[in-house]
């Protein structure tokens, strides 16, 4: 038993640090080593005998999916006392949004564009799971997505490479904590690496074909960052990537990661996607994917057993080399002395706040209010004033689901935690005003209309109508895509049914992605988009609709019209024939038995123009920002300095409120085509009713480089356009040059 040799050892010296790596080293056997890089289920709740077995052999070094306090702290005293040399377990989990007090789904933290909020968020998730004896979370998901059928979207950032790499450092910092060895701190693991996120058709687990030039100006980007901000393990991807399934790829695992970006935390493979490199028709057998997986670089296999059946053989065979077997041990072996675990395997709750202390659920509530986004406001329809109204009616299949509120990926939260819309309604306004509920339809995918007429009548007799419709959590997540992405079911049905009362009807949509909402936005006045907004939802939601806050989220992935537009995402490439208003033509415009015409000969659906609903970066608030006078501090500037760009900001609404406020830049010439605009940078301001602020952002031409057709990272002299302001298609823009 070896926890009480290392004891006293300063797991925080990098040399002493290594000392006890390759003492323990030193010590296993083949064996051993092989166990340490295998991850095996748990059960939950108890422990199989085969389990108890491996670990007693020294054959696991790691759990997954058990949270059940005592079985932990018995997995760790089998590995620590039972096992000939005495390592405790990582014991990994989806900790994805939350563990007990479930916050919104990354897509919804995504859209606070608050990393501050999202670290906090973070937080509370590790130290609650921590509580259950967790020291591992494979979180957090930042495969850019420009796809909103495929599930996963759910789980990501969005499809901005920057945005994504801000939130998701600031993800693995709540995680992980100032120390790893902190009370409450647990491992994250950036995933899936990479590409993922462009599975062909949306489709889930499909091909991705990627140039390497937009791997690396666009989905390797978070993942780079994620280095940067200590991630302490990554995940391989279960998608083949330009036809090398991700579990295999060494350009990714060694050239990528280990030689251009220096990594030093370890590899977990995804869920038995080393041996289902076999499916992908890219190995013949188990024993080949454990040879093509260990050679690329995946330290630990997860479920599958590929490892602990042939890793021995194929070592005796000379086809893997031991010093890559002892490089990928001491990865983990490294990981778990710096998370403490020799120093206490165990768990004990009794050093953790509360589950579902007030603080974190106060932390869930400002995540989920700064994550919904009023996408539209017609008539300043919002916020609801409680003295002008006698009654709302509340009506949908989600306006009372504390189970659907959570989203995908919530395996611990308890629906009666949550809070719904309409108890959080109540509760505001309840003594006021008249709440006149109705479901009107049973699921958001009942086929029925029996409900409607009762929702009609609570809709005549109210004086406003707040709609809560939009997805069930399962419609979303891993391997949950649609092809369609409408409201399902009948939904649209009844917001026509609805809309002919004359009413104004707010609607409050609850959904896993960007759902195209074309058919609706004129039959309603305003649009609060919610997401999955977690255990706090209600309160959150009806904290905005009454105005006791304002709205400030802001799209995190653009909103499509219909899904025929997609791919559509605002950093595009301009092509050699835009579009603009003048030249994209409409269908309905064109005669019947039209002539060949060379109108409109530019980049644009016929049927949809080439505009989506809502762009990336849009989002309303009760306040009324202006912005003004874009200024650069120079004209020009040479590689290597920096530039100010500065905004005056306005508020000239009747409230205070908060504004993201943007910065886009594109490069006007490049050695390869260059997106039409790119997120540089963004800041939360709050303004008062009638306050001006000066927004100033610093851009040094580093922030201008990109990779170049020769894969080389450059900044190129030549010209650049930028913007400042509330969305990706805000209008004021100055230029500045860049020379040698
Ligand atoms: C998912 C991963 C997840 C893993 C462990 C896989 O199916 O793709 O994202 O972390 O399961 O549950």
């Amino acid at each position: 038993m070896h926890s009480i040799k290392f004891l006293h050892q300063d797991i925080h010296d990098e040399g002493s640090l290594k000392n006890m790596v390759s003492e323990l080293l030193s010590q296993m056997g083949l064996d051993e080593k092989i166990g340490q890089m295998s991850q095996l289920c748990g059960s939950g709740g108890w422990i199989p005998d085969h389990l108890a077995d491996a670990i007693r052999a020294g054959r696991v070094g790691s759990v997954l999916n058990e949270v059940d306090l005592d079985t932990v702290n018995e997995l760790q005293r089998l590995a620590v006392e039972e096992s000939r040399l005495g390592i405790p377990l990582l014991n990994g989990r989806d900790v994805i949004h939350g563990f007990k007090t479930i916050l919104p789904i990354p897509l919804g933290q995504a859209a606070s564009w608050d990393p501050t909020i999202i670290s906090e968020g973070a937080r509370i998730s590790a130290v609650e799971a921590a509580s259950a004896g967790v020291n591992w979370t494979f979180a957090p998901m930042i495969d850019i997505t420009r796809d909103p059928r495929w599930g996963r979207i759910a789980e990501s950032l969005g499809e901005d490479p920057y945005l994504c790499s801000v939130l998701g450092s600031a993800m693995i910092k709540g995680f992980q904590g100032a120390d790893l060895d902190e009370n409450g701190s647990i491992a994250a693991c950036a995933k899936h690496f990479a590409g993922y996120g462009a599975a062909e058709g949306g489709r889930d687990y499909n091909t991705a074909n990627i140039p390497e030039n937009e791997m690396r100006n666009v989905h390797l980007r978070p993942f780079k960052a994620a280095v940067d901000a200590d991630a302490a393990t990554f995940m391989s991807a279960f998608c083949d990537l330009n036809g090398v399934p991700a579990s295999g790829n060494s350009w990714l695992m060694d050239q990528i990661l280990r030689q251009e970006w220096e990594y030093d935390g370890f590899v977990v493979s995804d869920w038995e996607s080393i041996v289902e490199m076999t499916v992908h028709g890219f190995t013949g057998d188990d024993e080949q994917a454990a040879l093509e997986a260990v050679n690329a670089g995946i330290d630990m296999e997860m479920a599958s057993s590929t490892y602990r059946d042939h890793l021995e053989n194929l070592v005796a065979a000379g086809k893997v080399d031991l010093k890559q077997i002892d490089k990928m041990v001491s990865r983990i072996l490294e990981l778990k002395f710096k998370l403490g675990l020799f120093r206490d395997p165990y768990t004990n709750p009794e050093n953790y706040p509360e589950l579902l202390n007030e603080s974190h659920l106060q932390i869930a509530k400002e995540a989920a209010v700064k994550s919904c986004v009023l996408l539209q406001n017609k008539n300043r329809v919002l916020p609801l004033k409680k003295t002008a109204l006698n009654s709302v009616a509340l009506i949908g299949p989600l306006a009372d689901d504390g189970y659907e509120q959570m989203g995908t990926w919530v395996f611990d939260g308890d629906e009666a935690n949550s809070i719904s819309c309409l108890s959080a309604i109540k509760e505001l306004a309840g003594s006021e005003l008249e709440i006149n509920y109705a479901k009107g339809i049973e699921s958001t995918r009942y086929k029925d209309q029996d409900g409607f007429a009762e929702a009609v009548q609570a809709a005549e007799k109210s004086d406003t109508v707040i709609m809560v419709l939009g997805e069930e959590s399962f419609m979303s997540g891993e391997a949950h895509s649609r092809a369609n992405i409408d409201l399902p079911g009948q939904q649209e049905e009844l917001i026509n049914a609805i809309a002919t009362t004359g009413k104004p009807i707010v609607l409050v949509v609850l959904a896993g992605r960007p759902l195209t909402l074309d058919k609706v936005v004129d039959k309603v006045d305003a649009i609060l988009y919610a997401w999955h907004p977690g255990t706090m939802g209600g309160p959150a939601i009806a904290d905005l609709i009454f105005g006791v806050e304002s709205p400030s989220g802001k799209l995190p992935v653009t909103f499509p019209k219909a899904v025929g537009q997609i791919p559509i995402y605002y950093a595009t490439k301009n092509t050699g024939r835009p579009p603009s208003d003048e030249s994209c033509i409409q269908m309905d415009d064109v005669p019947a038995r039209a002539p060949q015409t060379s109108l409109g000969m530019a980049s644009f659906h016929l049927d949809a123009g080439y505009k989506p609903l809502f762009p990336f970066g849009h989002g309303l608030s009760y306040g009324e920002f202006h912005y003004v006078k874009i200024t650069t501090s120079r004209s020009h500037i040479a590689l290597g300095e920096s530039i100010d760009i500065a905004v005056d900001l306005i508020n000239t609404g009747e409230r205070q409120a908060e504004e993201v406020v943007q910065l886009y830049v594109r490069d006007l010439v490049g050695n390869v085509t260059r997106p039409i605009k790119e997120l540089k940078g963004f800041k939360r301001i709050k303004l008062n009713p009638g306050q001006r602020e000066r927004v100033s952002f610093s851009l040094h031409t580093d922030d201008l480089a990109f990779y170049d057709r020769n894969m080389q990272l450059i900044t190129e002299p030549g010209q650049f356009h930028v913007w400042i302001g509330g969305n990706s298609e805000a209008p004021l823009w100055a230029e500045f040059e860049v020379h040698e």
